[in-house]
């Protein structure tokens, strides 16, 4: 797609995503994040009737590692040509090219129907839990909230309090994404077409950490029950995380507070009753390996190992074969074609989902998804890839 195809691609995605936002909040959003976008196309007869968009950006990959990876998005098919096989050359196209370029050797993706990327070698790295708690719940009587004070700043002055806050926990996290100067305008992006009929976006800010949240209003014959409902909490410390979570919970008219974490998020662990909180666990980041070799050697693992890995990946055919993947003792890994025996062999896609350490490969074997020739081999290959915290993905493109 060309600058002259804006108009047509805003039309595109309305449609393909029953999209009730007006033109100017589209368009703003894909200003902030298709900026420096590699854009691709499908076109009949001179019409957009998919595309496909890729970003460069920086992810934090097991342990503390940041690589860089293409940050699918912004993909849609019209509507009237649905299953003839357009997303499929999309995605063919955007792997084969960025394989071709030797850019990012991992792409990943929000899918907004779990089923699509599979069948594409993307699998999900990243789970969330999306907490609904009580208002009000109490924390166990161990938990320190510290001396510091919880405060609500201006939105202008936000970014400049959480830009530090959010850059030394992504640091750690894998599955974070690095936010440059306009991440954080898109983070901050807040057009009242966004916002679902709940208010504009608040933020709370600690030394050691910070939320984002809005109210949704519910007024009854009982009194208010409006919802607190938090689009990020971010802090360094246990006590950062406690006041803040703290502060949520007791906010006067509310009834409930929504919050996600990660899979290890310590929410059922601070609440004396912990039903006070009932999680929902979802897909979050896909994974996709587009050059298996440069990927896996990119990132780190938790124990020794050494194996061979078998591989089926059509549509990345290069991927295909043998491949040893042996650690050194600093949990680095070199990954390199070999002719010997597989140990256990898998597709790409389980590959893809076990990478940011956050699925155990022993899950995909007793789906019957990995197939373990020589005894031990998954095993020992799953708990190598586990990270030490489970990954947590944060932005949403
Ligand atoms: C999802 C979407 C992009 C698929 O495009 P498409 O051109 O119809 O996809 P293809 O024809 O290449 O389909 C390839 C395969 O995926 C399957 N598939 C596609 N969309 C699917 C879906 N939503 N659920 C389950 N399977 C799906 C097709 O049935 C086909 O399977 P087959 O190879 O066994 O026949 C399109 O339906 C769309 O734009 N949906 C609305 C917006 C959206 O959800 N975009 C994705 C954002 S992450």
């Amino acid at each position: 797609m060309t600058e002259d195809d804006r108009a047509a691609h805003l039309g595109l995605m309305q449609t393909a995503f029953l999209s009730s936002d007006d033109d100017a909040t589209l368009r703003g959003s894909m200003d902030l994040q298709l900026a420096d976008a590699h854009r691709l196309g499908e076109f009949i007869d001179g019409e957009l009737v998919g595309s496909a968009c890729a970003t460069v950006r920086e992810l934090t990959v097991p342990e503390a590692v940041g690589v860089e990876a293409l940050a699918v998005s912004w993909v849609a098919v019209a509507p009237d040509q649905r299953r003839r096989g357009v997303l499929s050359g999309l995605m063919r196209r955007q792997l084969s090219d960025a394989h071709e370029a030797g850019g990012p050797a991992v792409a990943a993706l929000w899918a907004s129907e779990a089923a699509i990327y599979q069948r594409f070698g993307y699998g999900c790295a990243t789970t969330k839990v999306d907490y609904r708690v009580s208002a009000k719940a109490t924390f166990r009587p161990e938990i320190d909230l510290g001396d510091d004070r919880v405060r609500e700043v201006a939105p202008e002055d936000a970014v400049a309090i959480a830009r530090p806050l959010y850059d030394a926990y992504a640091a750690r996290r894998p599955g974070c994404w690095r936010r440059t100067d306009r991440d954080w305008r898109y983070r901050a992006y807040d057009p009242a077409g966004l916002r679902g009929g709940r208010t504009a976006q608040r933020w709370a800010v600690h030394p050691d950490g910070f939320a984002t949240f809005r109210a949704k209003h519910n007024w009854t014959e009982r009194g208010p029950d409006c919802t607190i409902a938090v689009d990020e909490l971010i802090a360094t410390t246990p006590a950062a995380h406690a006041a803040l979570l703290r502060y949520l919970l007791d906010m006067d008219l509310s009834g409930w507070l929504t919050v996600s974490g990660a899979t290890d998020d310590p929410m059922p662990v601070l609440l004396e009753n912990s039903r006070t909180a009932i999680g929902t666990l979802t897909d979050a980041l896909y994974i996709r390996l587009v050059d298996l070799d440069r990927a896996l050697s990119q990132r780190r693992y938790r124990t020794p190992v050494d194996v061979v890995i078998e591989i089926s990946d059509a549509l990345c055919p290069w991927n295909e074969g043998r491949w040893r993947l042996s650690t050194d003792e600093r949990g680095g890994a070199t990954v390199s074609r070999t002719g010997d025996p597989a140990d256990l062999a898998t597709r790409a896609t389980e590959l893809g989902a076990t990478y940011l350490g956050g699925t155990r490969l022993t899950t995909l074997a007793d789906a019957g998804l990995v197939t373990e020739h020589t005894p031990g081999a998954v095993a020992a290959l799953s708990a190598a890839l586990l990270s030490e915290r489970a990954p947590r993905t944060l932005d949403v493109f």
